[in-house]
């Protein structure tokens, strides 16, 4: 297949994006390229941080590949961090062994008004390299695998640029935006323009789909949920829309519960990605229409592999089938998972 690239209109991602009830669904798991693999802990100890790995292009594409490679996974999802974002808009940022991102909070005006989002795409430039080397390859190699590009979602992001690190509420952040609103509102617009940037870089360098992750979207009061995620959410999709016409959006509303429904309705993006908490056939009837959705295997169901598993994995293809869908995970992969249990699900999915 060399030198020849797919028609797109095969890859079965791109088809369930475009409304196509594809069957047997097509598949990728959130955090697919990781600890759970030899292969991934062999390069991540050869860069020596995760940063290094992030930004170091030829490796980052090894590790975007390892799991289409081993799985013939349908997507490939671009080995990198929401918190990259940040970091390349000068927000020193560091993953501590065991403990997660730890970021210099930014809580005041000034710290905020230092944010440069203008710089985020050109910073980033070695995350865009990664994305073209994937691009080549999979055209080489793997021609029905689509590429799929992701940043976080504003609010997601902001959490741990407020909080300075990991936290089960956010309170920080959360009491920022109702406190001083002006403020937390200037952070996100930041956000936004920074991200339109980046998710545009990742487009021109090559990726075919755009994600945006929203893993603490859940925690808001509805009122917060419709400034804080609904809206910046709306206006960094009409902005890509801009200069992307045509390229599918994901989003990932993670705990989002009854407000999916105004976000599927409101944001503009193509697919919903559910979390596990989330009962699948609810979500089909939330959502306009015709919508593609994605996931929601609980990652622990994995783990433990056998019937549990089965039963599961079953059971979301049973509420999913004749519905344009991608099978995926509703939170990422553990890293205490089989490699031989992906093995299991991939051809059980497979199988439809
Ligand atoms: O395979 C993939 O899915 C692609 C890459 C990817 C990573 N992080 C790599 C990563 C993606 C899409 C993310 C998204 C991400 N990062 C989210 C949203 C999804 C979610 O999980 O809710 C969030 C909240 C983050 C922030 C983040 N990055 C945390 C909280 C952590 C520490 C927790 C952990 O698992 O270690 C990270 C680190 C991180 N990001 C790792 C990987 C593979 C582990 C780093 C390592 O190898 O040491």
């Amino acid at each position: 297949m060399s030198g020849q690239t797919a028609n797109p209109t095969q890859k079965p991602i791109l088809r369930a994006l475009a409304g196509e009830a594809v069957w047997p669904p097509p598949m990728w798991l959130m955090r697919q390229a990781g600890r759970y693999l030899p292969e991934y802990r062999e390069v991540r100890a050869q860069a020596g941080g995760f940063i290094a790995l992030v930004t170091a292009p030829e490796m980052a594409a090894e590790v975007t590949l390892q799991p289409i490679r081993r799985y013939g996974m349908d997507g490939a999802i671009l080995f990198s961090d929401i918190l990259m974002v940040p970091w390349a808009m000068g927000q020193p940022l560091r993953f501590a062994e065991g403990e997660g991102p730890v970021l210099e909070p930014v809580r005041d005006a000034a710290a905020i008004g230092r944010l440069d989002p203008s710089v985020c795409a050109a910073n980033a430039a070695p995350i865009m390299e990664t994305v073209r080397l994937v691009r080549a390859a999979l055209d080489a190699d793997s021609p029905k695998t689509t590429l799929i590009g992701f940043a976080g979602s504003p609010f997601t992001v902001a959490c741990y640029m407020v909080e300075g690190h990991g936290s089960r509420d956010f309170a920080a952040a959360r009491g920022m935006a109702y406190e001083d609103p002006a403020l937390f509102g200037k952070l996100i617009r930041t956000l936004v323009e920074a991200s339109t940037d980046y998710l545009l870089a990742q487009a021109e360098a090559g990726a075919e789909v755009l994600m945006l992750f929203d893993s603490w979207a859940g925690l808001l009061a509805p009122s917060q949920f419709r400034r804080w995620v609904i809206e910046p959410t709306a206006a960094l999709v009409r902005a890509i829309r801009k200069r992307q016409p045509d390229i599918p959006i994901i989003g990932f509303p993670r705990l989002a519960g009854p407000m999916l429904a105004e976000y599927a309705q409101r944001t503009g993006v193509q697919c919903c990605a559910i979390d596990t908490s989330m009962d699948l056939r609810w979500a089909a009837s939330a959502v306009p229409e015709g919508m593609a959705l994605q996931g929601n295997l609980d990652p622990l169901s994995l783990v433990a592999g056998g019937a549990a598993l089965e039963a599961e994995a079953r059971s979301i293809l049973g509420a999913m089938r004749g519905r344009p869908f991608i099978f995926n995970l509703g939170h990422g992969i553990e890293k205490v998972t089989s490699p031989d249990n992906v093995s299991a699900l991939v051809r059980l999915v497979r199988t439809g």
